[in-house]
């Protein structure tokens, strides 16, 4: 069994931590975070992740997995031979990648590290990054170390999972003797290992991700085309999903992308396109649907209620998915916050996100786990995360307290027939058939339509300008930079 170490013991790094541990590895892992290594030491993991509780306790009780909060201090040693970084990477104002944690992490390792320590990055990083870990490592006291990027594919809510039973596991690095040792650390995951050079591996990562976002905006885009050519888009992207060619996975519509992956991601390789010249016009049109999704939300509420300045409305979910309390990037928050900006009131409902977690950037927000007291004189609900506890609502309750009954679903999972008959109004994404407040065609004109003649469609009002020009966009500043170029 091998000796490994986790530098960020955060969403990505613990349960790496955890799961190798789990497979009879003695693991440290070391974090500057007190209060996290404090929780971690105590069994408790500072991070909601389904099961993560339990493998902390049985790797804590097996003696196998133990936590530092600072760096062994030379001559003193890391005790490891792998040691794996997962340092946080987040955007820059810029839109690139800030990696101020990984090279401090690679200058306070260096001097500690073992002669025969191998650095793994699973941090994302931009291209060439692990060419400059091996330089800096180097320079900082680690005169024979050596770098394996393993990008990590993991997704909240169901991470323990992903990382023990990947699709595939990818591993690159320019010293083919470190790949190999870190392969062999994988040889039970019953996965194929695909090996490459680092800055292949580094890409492979930024690829994916970016694809993965694309494919949402994409399902989104043609939501929107949808609801104004009458068609349905759960039925559409049932049909394309079942082509294998396509797939069926991240094809929902809904308001869109978040978290701390994706738009972090997707921004950081248009900037490194853009610094070498090359126009990803792709991945700037994928970043401005995924925008637009948040704004369908007040399109589709000022439809029903006219103007949102007297509106009271409950936006439910502030996590940026399901099963998780991240609210990193929150599609829900955003949606939340340019209704503030709109001049709607207010409330956000999360059964497992705590007031304090939410950011810095909205304290305007006031948010609480209390469904039924935020409904009270409502005029609005918006359900912008899909927790079981919101696609199973206490309708005819929350009917009987709102001011107005109208729900608009930005995630399309409610059942639209039993919303209606509970009272409501029900509005969706891309379902105009749904009752989804789009366009359904007129039957009677339906060959005119099919030969081109008639031009009155209706349109889809797109992003409102006067929200694009209110909400402080890091992506839209640097969109607007780029098209300025
Ligand atoms: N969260 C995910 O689902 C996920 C999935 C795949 C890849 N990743 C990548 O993994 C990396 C980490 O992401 P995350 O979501 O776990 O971030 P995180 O913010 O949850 O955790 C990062 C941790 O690193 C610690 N840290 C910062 N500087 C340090 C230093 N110098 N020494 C030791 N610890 C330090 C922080 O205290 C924090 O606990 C990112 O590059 C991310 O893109 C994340």
């Amino acid at each position: 069994m091998a000796e490994i170490a986790v530098i960020g013991c955060g969403q990505a790094g613990l349960v790496v931590a955890t799961a190798f541990a789990s497979k009879g590895h003695h693991v440290t892992g070391i974090d500057l975070d007190r209060r996290k290594i404090e929780a971690c030491r105590m069994g408790v993991a500072p991070i909601d992740e389904p099961g993560l509780d339990e493998l902390l306790t049985q790797g804590l009780a097996s003696g196998r997995l133990t936590f530092l909060d600072q760096y062994p201090e030379y001559p003193e040693r890391i005790p490891a031979e792998f040691v794996f970084i997962a340092v946080g990477t987040p955007t820059s104002p810029s839109g690139a990648s800030d990696l101020h944690a990984l090279k401090s992490a690679i200058t306070r390792m260096a001097p500690a590290l073992r002669d025969d320590a191998i650095v793994v990055n699973k941090s994302t990083v931009p291209v060439g990054t692990c060419d400059e870990m091996v330089r800096l490592l180097r320079r900082s006291g680690a005169p024979k170390a050596t770098v394996v990027s393993n990008p990590e594919f993991l997704q909240e809510g169901d991470a323990i999972h992903n990382f023990i039973e990947p699709d595939r596991i990818v591993l690159g690095s320019n010293d083919p003797d470190s790949l190999e040792r870190v392969a062999g650390l994988y040889e039970d995951f019953g996965a194929t290992v695909v090996q490459c050079d680092v800055r292949t591996a580094e890409m492979i990562k930024y690829a994916s991700n970016a694809f993965l976002a694309m494919k949402v905006s994409f399902i989104n885009e043609m939501a929107s085309i949808c609801e104004v050519l009458g068609a349905d888009v759960s039925g559409v992207a049932h049909g394309m999903g079942m082509d294998r060619r396509i797939g069926a996975q991240f094809l929902r519509a809904g308001i869109g992308w978040g978290g701390s992956c994706f738009p972090k991601d997707v921004s950081a390789l248009e900037y490194a396109a853009s610094l070498h010249g090359v126009r990803a016009q792709l991945l700037r049109g994928v970043q401005e649907t995924n925008r637009d999704q948040r704004r369908q939300v007040l399109r589709k509420l000022r439809g029903v209620l006219g103007r949102l300045e007297t509106a009271r409305v409950v936006v439910l979910g502030a996590s940026f998915k399901p099963n998780t309390s991240d609210v990193r990037e929150s599609p829900a928050l955003e949606v939340a916050s340019l209704l503030r900006l709109g001049g709607a009131e207010v409330r956000v409902v999360d059964p497992h996100v705590v007031p304090e977690s939410v950011p810095a950037q909205f304290p305007y927000l006031d948010v609480t786990g209390d469904l039924m007291a935020a409904a009270q004189d409502a005029d609005a609900l918006v359900l912008a995360t899909e927790w079981p506890e919101f696609i199973d609502l206490p309708l005819e309750d929350l009917a009987g307290v709102m001011r107005r009954p109208l729900i608009v679903d930005g995630r399309n999972v409610l059942d639209d027939r039993a919303v209606r008959a509970a009272g409501f109004i029900y509005r969706c994404i891309g379902r105009p058939n749904a009752e989804g407040g789009g366009v359904t065609l007129p039957e009677d004109r339906a060959d005119e339509r099919l030969d081109g003649r008639i031009t009155d469609w209706p349109t889809v009002e797109r992003a409102e300008r006067a929200d694009r020009e209110r909400i402080p966009s890091r992506n839209g500043r640097q969109a607007a930079a780029l098209a300025s170029d």
